[in-house]
């Protein structure tokens, strides 16, 4: 009834044979399925980024036969919306209700403070596959949520320091008004101050808004030099469109956290997105091993290229993979679970990535420029980059 990998069967015998008698705890382990409960947004603005993170887990998943140190793979989805409340619901159920071993997502930072406290009183390891929101990894810290995404800290604050080095003095800020948007231009501001630059004002459009009309009015009146701006999704896809539209593109020079332009929104965007620069812990165009191996099976499976967001749903079902080989499938022991995510290191597309001592990805952070529809890198912002553990003691 249940797959078993040839490599868990062969290891649940290679015990047997060296301990001379037959463990119970693996075979009856090896028969319970592996619950991986999706806390995604499959409708709504980040509808798309979703559906990316599931497609690139799955062919995690599938690298390793479906099925996990001698555990077949249950995945179930559960649709958060970009609404908290939703969330919350869902992931409750996934926990109480499917008893599931890991949550997988999600997507919206105020969907990850909101589902924070499911996941750690629940004792249910959260693997954060894409929400940035900074808490989770300083005051809202738990030893059972692990991210291999990114913290908005680290994909806005280095642009702070990029843009001032580029001459830039006066800046105009823009995002979707809910957490994550709100933090990523405080980052973003923190730095750019410090550095000695201005900031001219920001606008704060609703995160289902399609209608940037009255907000292009106030950048074009700002009298900045350049805008730092974050929208992602749906968003991204109208934001840099009616940008160029509106003529701004090219006038007041636009850049901002790398969801702006990712793959998933570039075809959409088209000519718009030309000349936008953005930071990011992906690219593309990476040439190493890991990347072009990585696109070569998702695009043999699904027939489309990977997004970042696909990266990140390949990088958690990684992570998952590698230390349930440590405990050899066990989940039920919580604390080894997290002493074997501290120890997980990957070659990711992305490059080498490992977990800081709060459970934020240790990686490095590039800045990319889209020439003629392709993300270049023109330049690394850090290298190895690690989230600040204010806050949080683990
Ligand atoms: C976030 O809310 O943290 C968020 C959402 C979508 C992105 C990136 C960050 O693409």
């Amino acid at each position: 009834m249940f797959k078993f990998s040839r490599r868990g069967f062969l290891a649940a015998g290679t015990v047997a044979a060296a301990g001379g008698f037959i463990p119970n705890v693996y075979p009856v382990r090896a028969a319970t399925p592996l619950k991986l409960g999706l806390v995604l947004p499959y409708s709504s603005v980040y509808a798309t980024l979703g559906e990316e993170i599931t497609r690139g887990l799955e062919v995690a998943l599938a690298e390793e036969g479906d099925a996990v140190a001698g555990r077949s793979v249950e995945l179930i989805r559960q649709d958060t919306e970009v609404n908290p409340k939703t969330a919350i619901q869902g992931a409750n159920r996934l926990v109480k209700q499917e008893g599931v071993d890991f949550l997988v997502g999600p997507v919206s930072s105020a969907v990850a403070a909101a589902i924070r406290n499911v996941a750690h009183n629940g004792r249910t390891h959260l693997i954060v596959a894409n929400a940035g929101h900074d808490g989770l990894s300083r005051d809202l810290c738990s030893p059972f949520i692990y991210r291999t995404s990114f913290s908005n800290w680290q994909v806005s604050a280095p642009m702070g320091d990029w843009m001032y080095k580029q001459g830039i003095r006066r800046v105009m800020l823009a995002a979707s008004n809910y957490a994550g948007g709100t933090l990523m231009l405080k980052h973003f501001s923190e730095r750019f101050k410090a550095a000695g630059g201005e900031i001219a004002g920001e606008v704060l459009p609703d995160l289902k808004e399609i209608q940037y009309a009255p907000f292009l009015e106030q950048i074009r009146s700002s009298g900045a030099e350049a805008v730092f701006c974050f929208f992602a999704g749906n968003a991204a896809v109208e934001f840099v469109k009616q940008y160029s539209q509106f003529g701004l593109q090219g006038q007041i020079p636009l850049y901002g956290c790398g969801f702006l332009t990712t793959s998933d929104v570039r075809p959409a965007q088209g000519e718009a997105s030309e000349g936008v620069r953005t930071t990011l812990h992906y690219a593309e165009t990476l040439e190493n091993q890991q990347n072009v191996a990585f696109r070569q099976a998702f695009e043999d499976r699904y027939g489309s290229t990977p997004s970042l967001y696909a990266v990140q749903g390949y990088d958690s079902g990684r992570a998952i993979v590698e230390a349930l080989k440590v405990t050899d499938g066990n989940t039920d022991d919580k604390n080894a679970l997290s002493r074997a995510l501290d120890g997980v290191v990957l070659d990711s597309p992305r490059g080498r990535m490992s977990f800081s001592p709060n459970h934020d990805p240790v990686q490095d952070v590039y800045v990319l420029e889209v020439k003629n529809g392709q993300n270049v890198v023109i330049d690394t912002a850090a290298k190895g980059l690690a989230t600040p553990t204010d806050g949080c003691s683990l």
